[in-house]
């Protein structure tokens, strides 16, 4: 995607098998670019949140086993990388997906031949989320399309966090759908949740959208609701962290409230996911561990000063404690469908089974 009217992905890597990513902790402010060196610097980059939104953390995880092989390549080292990426972040299972096909495909061969395989293979993640994430694109454009071809007019999506190319390799899921519209056509304005207490919708959702030169607004993360009451909304799409095989939606905290006023207005809520995401061993989403985070994430907020210098401002009182479970979990009652790179699915069993087992 672009930035300054430059391509980019999240992840890439150069001629000399060396990876990069953008230090998402740094935007809006500055933009800029992150060498990573060892497995410990992945495993830092993604409980940091320099790489964050589940399947980037699956391929920023991949190559950090690639990277790990090339410090020992020993099955030994490669059971310890496989244990300390896993433990950087419960929720997103597309973590745990990558890092087990990564170590099992290595510790079949001879140890002469890992570093390649364990470069080819995370190099093969990265690529695949790029497809797939194009047809996730493809097929949530259908959706659009029909409100479109109904409406006539600028069709409104309230989106939650960040489910776009920063989450991914590029692309996004929930944008992807998003940016196939804009591409054929179709006149769109964005509502983006600000989604506190990271504020990933109004610090790395709105910068995208901003790039790519598409109509948005960012809100409050209480303002949904109204915005729907008054068919302000005519369709919200998020992303998933871990989606149950029964279409239980786990995904950043806020999503629920937002399906329950969708749900009460007669909203289509869309999930956009890769198969990836979906965990197949989950039958109710209440079973999904919620990753807690530091409650100074609440107490602080990042902005500008007026010297333009990025500062770190307490906004609540000493002494008060703060409650940061970092996601929730929509009951499939609630979806409209989930978009998947193989189709659109009702949010059941059977259906999820059928378009993408
Ligand atoms: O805590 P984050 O920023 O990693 O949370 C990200 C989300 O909740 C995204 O919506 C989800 O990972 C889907 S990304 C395509």
């Amino acid at each position: 995607m672009r930035v300054n009217k430059k391509k980019y992905q999240s992840i890439w890597t150069d001629g000399e098998n060396r990876i990069f990513i953008i230090d998402q902790t740094l935007l809006p402010y500055s933009f800029r670019e992150l060498e990573l060196k060892t497995a410990d610097d992945a495993a830092k980059a993604i409980s940091l949140m320099q790489v964050r939104g589940a399947p980037l953390i699956g391929v920023t995880a991949a190559f950090g086993i690639y990277l790990a092989s090339c410090e020992d390549n020993s099955d030994e080292n490669l059971h310890a990388a496989k244990k300390a990426l896993i433990k950087t972040r419960p929720t997103a299972i597309n973590l745990k997906w990558a890092v087990e096909q990564m170590v099992d495909k290595l510790l079949k061969l001879e140890t002469s031949k890992r570093n390649k395989a364990a470069f080819d293979l995370a190099k093969e993640f990265e690529e695949k989320d790029i497809l797939i994430n194009q047809k996730i694109g493809n097929n949530g454009f259908e959706v659009i399309k029909k409100i479109y071809a109904r409406k006539k007019d600028t069709v409104n999506i309230l989106t939650h966090c960040n489910a776009g190319w920063l989450a991914t390799v590029d692309r996004g899921t929930a944008t992807a759908p998003i940016y196939k519209a804009r591409d054929m056509g179709i006149p769109l304005h964005v509502w983006v949740d600000e989604t506190r207490p990271r504020n990933q919708g109004s610090q790395l959702t709105a910068w995208e959208l901003k790039n790519e030169e598409i109509d948005h607004t960012i809100i409050p993360d209480n303002t949904g609701g109204h915005l729907m009451q008054r068919q302000m909304v005519d369709v919200v799409i998020t992303g998933s962290d871990r989606t149950t095989y029964t279409g239980d939606v786990c995904n950043k905290i806020g999503t629920y409230l937002k399906a329950l006023a969708a749900f009460d207005n007669n909203v289509p809520f869309y999930v956009a996911l890769p198969t990836s995401t979906i965990d197949w061993d989950i039958d109710d989403g209440k079973n999904i561990i919620i990753e807690e985070r530091d409650e100074d994430e609440i107490h602080f907020i990042k902005g500008l000063n007026d010297n333009s210098e990025v500062v770190n401002l307490r906004i609540t009182p000493e002494g008060s404690k703060g409650s940061n479970f970092a996601f929730d979990v929509t009951p499939s009652k609630l979806v409209a469908g989930l978009i998947t790179e193989n189709g659109i699915c009702l949010p059941n069993e059977n259906d999820i089974r059928k378009t993408n087992a």
